[in-house]
């Protein structure tokens, strides 16, 4: 299991030591960033991104919250982000373009839907995405509490994707930790992304190396 802590739950004042904490033992650094209009929050923007990027060698994964994510793509790029995704409830019929135009970035192109969007939506990306990003809380906040139905909702993508002989990878964020990670596994996630439980640890290296052991 690939692990991408999320940095949403970290210490700001801090932040350089934060990742020092992180960064030997990820696989993803997980940037989480809203606009305040698809979701009721505002995280982070580029300036944070952009020190991220210097004090880290673990590739960013970047998780668009905001409404027309197509503005930012390039952006993204020029700060090293190597994955990038957002919401198919942003981006409408210009899914397709979107996913298209992050890979000719030469990055890694993900569609992320929150709980209440039936999976089957994504069937159709099978081919154009990289990843799917399925969210096991309502995006907006760091540590809600994992939505058990999120595994059947991994498990029908997983059989689809190998139905279609897709290799295409599957992200689960939101509310992972010890409790959960054993059933993500089996459902067929491979990267998880984990704020609270490992920046709350007090050894977040070795929760993160537990979360891809487990
Ligand atoms: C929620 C974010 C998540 C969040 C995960 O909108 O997309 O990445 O930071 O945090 P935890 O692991 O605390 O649920
Ligand atoms: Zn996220």
């Amino acid at each position: 299991m690939k692990v991408a802590p999320s940095i949403l739950t970290a210490d700001f004042l801090h932040l350089e030591r934060e990742l020092q904490r992180i960064d030997k033992d990820s696989d993803f650094i997980h940037l989480d960033i809203m606009d305040g209009t698809f979701v009721p929050n505002i995280s982070f923007g580029f300036p944070v991104v952009e020190a991220v990027s210097r004090a880290v060698k673990s590739p960013m994964d970047a998780h668009l919250m905001v409404v027309n994510p197509e503005k930012w793509f390039e952006k993204l790029q020029s700060l090293g982000v190597q994955m990038v995704s957002f919401h198919l409830e942003a981006s409408g019929r210009k899914t397709a373009s979107n996913l298209a135009e992050i890979r000719r970035l030469g990055m890694k192109a993900g569609i992320a839907i929150n709980p209440d969007v039936p999976v089957e939506r994504l069937y159709k990306y099978i081919g154009k995405a990289d990843f799917f990003l399925v969210m096991s809380v309502f995006a907006g906040f760091g540590g809600q509490k994992f939505i058990y139905e999120s595994l059947d909702r991994v498990s029908a993508l997983k059989s689809e994707l190998l139905k279609r002989g897709s290799d295409a990878l599957i992200e689960v964020d939101g509310g992972v930790g010890m409790s959960n990670i054993a059933a993500l596994r089996e459902a067929g996630v491979d990267i998880v992304v984990a704020g609270s439980s490992v920046l709350g640890a007090e050894d977040p290296a070795a929760m993160i190396r537990s979360l891809q052991e487990a």
